[in-house]
Formats: C-alpha cells, sequence, structure tokens
C-alpha cells in the first residue's frame, strides 16, 4: 500500500489502477499483475508482474530524468505503488522502433528482425473500441490531439528517449527493439512522459541468445504463450538495476 492517504479511483486500465491522494501534486498508480494481449482479448494474472514493472519503470525513469528527460515520475512506495504527477494523457501511443518485429511485419513487407535503416516513428490512437489505429499527421491534427509544435517536442523526446534506453539495455546485454510511450500534460502545460516503460511496453531481446523465442524478455512471451513471463521480467530488472541508481522512495 502507499504511505499516502489513496482517495478515489481516477482511472482503471488493464495494467495499472490511478488513485487520486490526498496531495492534490500527487497521483498514486498501482501496478497491477493482470496482462493482457490483443486488445484484452487474451487475459491472465501472472503473480509478481504489477511489482516487477512498477520497479523496472521507476528505474529507467530515474535514468531517463538524470538525463534530462521530463517526466511525471515522482518516486515509489511500496512494492507496486508509484507517485506520480497528475497530468492529462494525451490519447496517443508514440511507438519507435530500430528492428521489425510485431505489427510492423504484419502490415508490411519487411521480415521479423530487419534492422531498420533509421529509427521508426509510429502513432496510434489510444482507443481500445476502435483498436488503436495508426494515425497520420493529417489525422493527428483533424483530431485537433497535438499541433505541429507538440507534435514535433513529442518527435525530438521519443527518439532522444530512444537513444538513452538503447544505449541502457546495450549495457544490460539487451537489444531494444521496440517501445511504446505515452505522454501528458501537467496542469502548467509542461509535456511530460508519462505511464511506464517495461517489458510489458518494449521489445527486448537477449543479445547473447541466438534462438528467435529464447532470447525474447517481454510480453510477446505472453503474446506468443512462451511461457516464464515472469522470470523473463525478473531477468530484466536484474540487468536493468546494475545499470540505473535506485528508485527514490516518495515521501
Ligand atoms: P506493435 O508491434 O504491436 O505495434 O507494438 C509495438 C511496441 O509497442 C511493442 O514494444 C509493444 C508496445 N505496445 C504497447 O505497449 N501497447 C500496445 O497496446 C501495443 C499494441 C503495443
Ligand atoms: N496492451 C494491449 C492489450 O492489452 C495490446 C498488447 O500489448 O499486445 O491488449
Amino acid at each position: 500500500m502507499s504511505a499516502y492517504r489513496v482517495a478515489e479511483l481516477l482511472h482503471e486500465g488493464k495494467a495499472k489502477r490511478v488513485y487520486r491522494t490526498d496531495r492534490p501534486d500527487v497521483v498514486a498508480v498501482e501496478f497491477k499483475d493482470d496482462a493482457t494481449a490483443f486488445n484484452a482479448q487474451k487475459h491472465a494474472q501472472l503473480a509478481g508482474k504489477g511489482a516487477l514493472n512498477c520497479r523496472i519503470s521507476a528505474l529507467i525513469f530515474e535514468h531517463l530524468v538524470a538525463r534530462g528527460v521530463p517526466t511525471h515520475y515522482l518516486g515509489i512506495d511500496g512494492s507496486n505503488w508509484m507517485l506520480v504527477r497528475p497530468v492529462t494523457i494525451i490519447p496517443v501511443e508514440v511507438v519507435v522502433r530500430n528492428v521489425a518485429a510485431g505489427s510492423l511485419c504484419r502490415q508490411l513487407p519487411i521480415a521479423p528482425g530487419t534492422l531498420l535503416p533509421q529509427p521508426l516513428l509510429d502513432l496510434y490512437y489510444k482507443d481500445d473500441a476502435l483498436g488503436d489505429p495508426l494515425l497520420t499527421e493529417a489525422r493527428l491534427q483533424l483530431l485537433g490531439l497535438l499541433d505541429a509544435a507538440q507534435l514535433s517536442v513529442v518527435q525530438q523526446l521519443a527518439l532522444h528517449i530512444n537513444v538513452e534506453l538503447s544505449q541502457l539495455f546495450e549495457r544490460c546485454g539487451l537489444q531494444l527493439v521496440d517501445f511504446k510511450i505515452e505522454l501528458g500534460f501537467s496542469s502548467d502545460g509542461a509535456l511530460l512522459l508519462a505511464d511506464e516503460i517495461s517489458p510489458d511496453t518494449c521489445r527486448l531481446w537477449d543479445r547473447a541468445v541466438a534462438d528467435g523465442n529464447d532470447r525474447i524478455l517481454d510480453k510477446d512471451r505472453f503474446r506468443q504463450d512462451l511461457g516464464g513471463v515472469v522470470e523473463a521480467y525478473g531477468e530484466v530488472l536484474k540487468r536493468v538495476q546494475g545499470e540505473c541508481p535506485q528508485p527514490r522512495v516518495y515521501g
């Protein structure tokens, strides 16, 4: 449990619950053990996943904060609770891809595992009922989600995060295949990295393992019924812990 007095539930997503606290400038995020895929058509409880993703996300946020990335992150409090600044989430999923995998290979004639000539940035409209459709810049403007200047900031931030995370994971013996981030506006209008960065939201391959399935250390183990999901996330935590500052306990 969070040491803050947790007030009402503000939002429940597939993997997290977000609560108001007794402080207007602090929101508590509870990481759940639920695992979902394919727009929640596939669902399971994986004991320990919430705590692992909370800890991994905290380590990564600490790492990014130290490198000048503005985030909502304040600290952790308990095994699966994170304290963050309140933000209005922009309903856009920002995906950066370094290696072809997943939907890119289903939608385009590119073989899985192909190293992309440069990072590919894809934007999706965050709406489960619509199946998170791919956005064009014109569609983004049509929906009024981000203006041109904000889009440029988001793109630069996402590519900066990609450089920092690729280097971090490289030192951990992991290849950052792709990842998804979400951003939000704070009450003073600042654009902040939000949500989580974990093996639920990244594809991470063990560089020392050649086998295409055995090297997977992310949610593709769940999506593809490979087993060993929590063990893989534990391995990611073990490696990332060696490279990041310890998460601050907030409060
Ligand atoms: P994709 O290949 O399915 O488009 O996924 C790209 C990356 O985004 C991958 O690292 C998984 C992550 N992702 C999420 O975090 N949430 C989602 O809902 C989806 C579809 C992908
Ligand atoms: N996060 C999405 C879901 O829970 C899709 C995915 O990650 O594969 O359904």
